[in-house]
């Protein structure tokens, strides 16, 4: 009998043992479970014959569940039968029309809008690659984009005929055949093609078509600013896409959940996690064309939304906006995404009230990622033992001074101690491969590093520099090198430079990004060095930035020097300045900021840097 006894005490104090000594020990359970889960579900896919993508996936929930709603937007609602007919029609048009086969790959140059949808679903059902391209950029951006993806058709959307026109000369040098999304269209060298996909048949193609697609196969390329020059664009594979795709599962998202996704396409976060998660789910998809701080809650109220696609700084712009009486007056249980910090997560749960946020860590390209499945606080994600195997990771020690790893007298690099910080890398093996960029080797190899802890061996550098505390959470530190964060847009510094300097009045450009109280990320700043004799035309400066960048990416502040601080090796030095920022009681030269009203740079004053720091001027 006391055996017994002492059998059911343990039993029933098992548990509570557990969750004093191991705390999170439920948790790392369930998620190892779920890790399980779809990796034996990756290998299904994988082997099976063909090999089964999204998009098989989709064509599923059309067969299961025909008139479950898929995409609402602005008013009109679309079930998966109506999208997946849409998609044939796309598919038809473009077969009968362009000479592309499967393996070939066309660009899209389209807003957040259904079309997206249903024109990336048609052209997968021809077996091609995709090609995001950022609606925002522009030129010369532009034209690089679309070349470094290898395609021979654009198809763009018609809010988009002035970009294209822009760039049209040169599109019709390389024979690229250019497909605009309106009824007609006069310019001579554009197609346009919405009659075609009205008179299109809406059978579906035949699967022959895409019998050759494996899970290596290139399915999307989805650009991205990594550290040095215009944006590259990452292979996305068929295998890459499943992986994001199943966030959305992993984080506990249901069947019968309502997702609201005002994040771009163009991005693996609206595409991958956002988009595709909802289709692995089969869920209804709220989609917007731009995120908006004052709508997002009437969205979500209007719509039933439960889930809600988040980055940073769309949490932290909803916390700024004006408290109201409904603000917790909604059904949204659950916010999934990268990038809140701490005090943002801890507001946002006061104001709208208590949901699950899942917030999670990767890279497009990337071969390493962290879910943050405790909700813990702060945390970008949460390493156990089984993810470690998976995925061999570590955080080595980084020297911000000569922006590089610190190697050992063998020439190795060094692991930091738990809670240091240092930078995130990956070991490129054949389970957790990088897929580089297309048509872009030099690249590629930038982001490897190579003899990190023994002769021979290959990482992928993220660019990130992290701290894992002792209780297993990864935070996120900071970003390295030539890039920095804006309105969740990463921005290359050499890019907005290489802007500045084609300019006549300006000689060398160092561009890096600043803090700026209130905001995430930091904001870009420059600090020119003027040609000889010549003076600062902010107007003029101003005109060229409009032309050639988003407005994410051009600087607010710009600082002119005399000279301009290298390296030995003549690389520009950032550190001392991104210390200064624009506080022009601590920058003695002449200091500037972009004032969009006047369309002009005007001279930095005290009253703009306090009106800055109290967060009544907005950037
Ligand atoms: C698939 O590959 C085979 C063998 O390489 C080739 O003969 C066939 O034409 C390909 N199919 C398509 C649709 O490209
Ligand atoms: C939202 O849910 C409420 C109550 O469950 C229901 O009455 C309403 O019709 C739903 N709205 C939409 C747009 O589905
Ligand atoms: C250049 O950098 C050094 C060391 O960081 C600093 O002492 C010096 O003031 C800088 N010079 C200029 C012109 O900014």
């Amino acid at each position: 009998m006391s055996v017994f006894l002492t059998l059911l005490v343990g039993l029933v104090l098992l548990p509570v043992l557990l969750r004093l000594c191991f705390p999170y020990f439920w948790d790392d359970m369930r998620y190892v479970l779920q890790m399980v889960k779809v990796a034996l579900r990756l290998r299904r896919y994988r082997s099976s014959d063909p090999c089964y993508t999204i998009l098989d996936c989709f064509l599923d929930t059309v067969k299961r569940n025909p008139e479950k709603k898929f995409l609402i937007f602005e008013g009109e609602s679309y079930s998966y039968a109506e999208v997946d007919r849409l998609s044939n029609k796309v598919s038809n048009a473009v077969r009968a029309f362009c000479s592309v086969k499967e393996g070939d790959t066309v660009a899209l140059l389209l807003g957040n809008e259904p079309s997206f949808v249903w024109f990336w679903l048609g052209l997968s059902k021809l077996g091609l690659t995709v090609s995001l391209l950022n609606h925002n950029i522009r030129s010369k951006s532009l034209l690089h984009c679309f070349n470094c993806c290898g395609a021979s058709v654009l198809i763009a959307g018609e809010d988009l005929r002035d970009a294209v026109e822009e760039v049209l000369p040169v599109l019709k040098e390389q024979k690229v055949m250019v497909l605009l999304l309106a009824d007609r269209c006069d310019v001579d060298g554009i197609i346009g093609f919405n009659e075609k996909i009205k008179a299109a048949s809406d059978k579906p193609p035949p699967i022959s078509l895409r019998s050759n697609v494996t899970i290596k196969s290139p399915a999307l390329y989805i650009y991205t600013s990594g550290t040095t020059g215009l944006p590259k664009a990452a292979v996305i594979s068929q295998e890459r896409m499943w992986l994001a795709t199943f966030f959305q599962s992993m984080c506990g998202v249901t069947s019968d959940d309502i997702i609201y996704i005002c994040l771009p396409l163009y991005h693996s976060s609206g595409f991958l996690m956002g988009l595709t998660g909802a289709i692995e789910r089969g869920i209804t998809v709220v989609l917007r064309r731009k995120f908006s701080a004052s709508q997002f809650w009437n969205d979500c109220r209007k719509h039933n939304v439960t889930v809600i696609q988040y980055i940073g700084e769309i949490m932290r712009y909803l916390c700024n906006t004006p408290k109201s009486e409904n603000d917790r007056v909604h059904k949204v249980r659950m916010a999934i995404g990268n990038g809140i910090r701490g005090d943002t997560w801890e507001e946002f749960l006061r104001r709208f009230g208590d949901l699950c946020i899942c917030e999670c860590y990767g890279a497009t390209e990337g071969n390493v990622g962290f879910v943050n499945y405790a909700g813990k606080i702060g945390a970008t994600g949460r390493v156990n033992a089984l993810l470690k195997l998976a995925m061999p990771f570590a955080l080595i020690k980084y020297n911000t001074e000569n922006e590089e790893p610190v190697r050992d007298s063998r020439g190795f690099c060094v692991e930091v101690p738990t809670g240091e910080t240092g930078l995130m890398v990956s070991k490129i093996t054949k389970q957790t491969p990088f897929r580089g960029y297309a048509n872009s080797p030099e690249q590629t190899e930038k982001k490897k590093l190579r003899n990190v802890f023994v002769k021979g061996d290959i990482y992928y550098n993220s660019g990130d520099l992290m701290k894992i505390d002792e209780h297993g959470f990864v935070y996120f530190q900071d970003r390295i090198g030539d890039t920095f964060r804006w309105k969740g847009e990463n921005v290359a510094t050499s890019e907005v430079s290489d802007v500045l300097i084609s300019m006549d009045l300006i000689e060398e450009a160092n561009v890096y990004g600043v803090k700026v109280p209130g905001h995430e990320g930091r904001t870009g700043m420059a600090a020119l060095k003027l040609m000889e004799g010549q003076n600062f035309d902010g107007a003029a400066v101003f005109e060229l930035m409009e032309n050639l960048l988003p407005s994410y990416a051009r600087p607010r502040f710009i600082r002119i020097q005399e000279a301009l601080n290298t390296t030995s090796t003549f690389k520009h030095t950032k550190k001392m300045l991104v210390e200064e920022g624009f506080d022009p009681n601590t920058v003695r030269d002449q200091l500037y900021f972009l004032l969009d009203a006047k369309k002009t740079y005007v001279p930095m004053t005290h009253d703009i840097f306090n009106s800055i720091k109290d967060g009544q001027l907005k950037l």
